[in-house]
């Protein structure tokens, strides 16, 4: 919600395909987030920037090995990961890779996914192998929805029309230094479903 708010033009872009998709005559529930490809890339885009565990939780390396780079890690090691930068390296990224551009999830046929998906090997928000989140599909199912629904009802502004601040608390996950506080208001399309909810 924080990026959407400094980044409207993505938020009226993911409100349109709700529009278009769902309509304003019922609530958006998770079997539409098939169809709604842009909210899937936002949220996508969102674990990019902002990893909730930007380290993940130590590891410990079970055998002695040898990883990307040529760097030994002997059996033991506390291992951690650097998803963060990882996930902003311009290598892969290009070179804005801290910018907020959901668009660069979307596959050619307005699908998600390719090579830099989730699940690819230069993203891991969920971590990898046989200690990752087991609550992913979760995760992504209910901040779909629960975004997706709320672009869908209100229309939002930081309060007092203040700048948000995005820099970064610190901690094992990665909180805003600045706690988001947001108006909204019920969209006039939606007010009458609202009043009967
Ligand atoms: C956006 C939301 C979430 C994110 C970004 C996230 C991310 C992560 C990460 C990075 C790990 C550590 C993986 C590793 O050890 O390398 C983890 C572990 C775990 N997550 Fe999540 N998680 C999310 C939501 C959830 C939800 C909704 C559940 C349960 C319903 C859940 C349950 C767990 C459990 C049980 C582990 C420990 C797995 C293990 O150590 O074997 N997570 N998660």
């Amino acid at each position: 919600m924080a990026l959407l708010l400094t980044n409207q033009s993505a938020a009226k872009k993911a409100t349109a395909e709700i529009d278009a998709v769902v309509g304003t005559s019922r609530l958006l529930q998770e079997s539409d987030l098939a169809g709604l490809p842009y909210l899937r890339c936002i949220v996508s885009e969102t674990l990019r920037l902002y990893p909730l565990a930007p380290n993940h939780v130590p590891h410990e390396a079970s055998r002695d090995c040898v990883v990307a780079g040529g760097h030994a890690v002997a059996r033991g090691t506390m291992v951690l990961v650097d998803v963060y930068s990882m996930q902003r390296d311009p290598a892969v990224w290009g070179q804005r890779p801290d910018e907020f551009v959901p668009e660069r999830f979307m596959d050619d046929d307005g699908g998600v996914g390719g090579r830099r998906d989730g699940g690819s090997r230069w993203m891991m928000p969920f971590g990898m192998g046989r200690r990752k989140c087991p609550g992913e599909s979760l995760a992504l199912r209910m901040v779909g929805v629960a975004l997706g629904v709320m672009l869908q009802c209100f229309e939002w502004e930081p309060e007092g029309g203040k700048e948000v601040d995005m820099s970064e608390g610190s901690g094992l996950t990665m909180p805003m230094a600045t706690p988001l506080v947001a108006v909204c208001r019920p969209r006039a399309e939606m007010e009458s479903l609202l009043k009967a909810l």
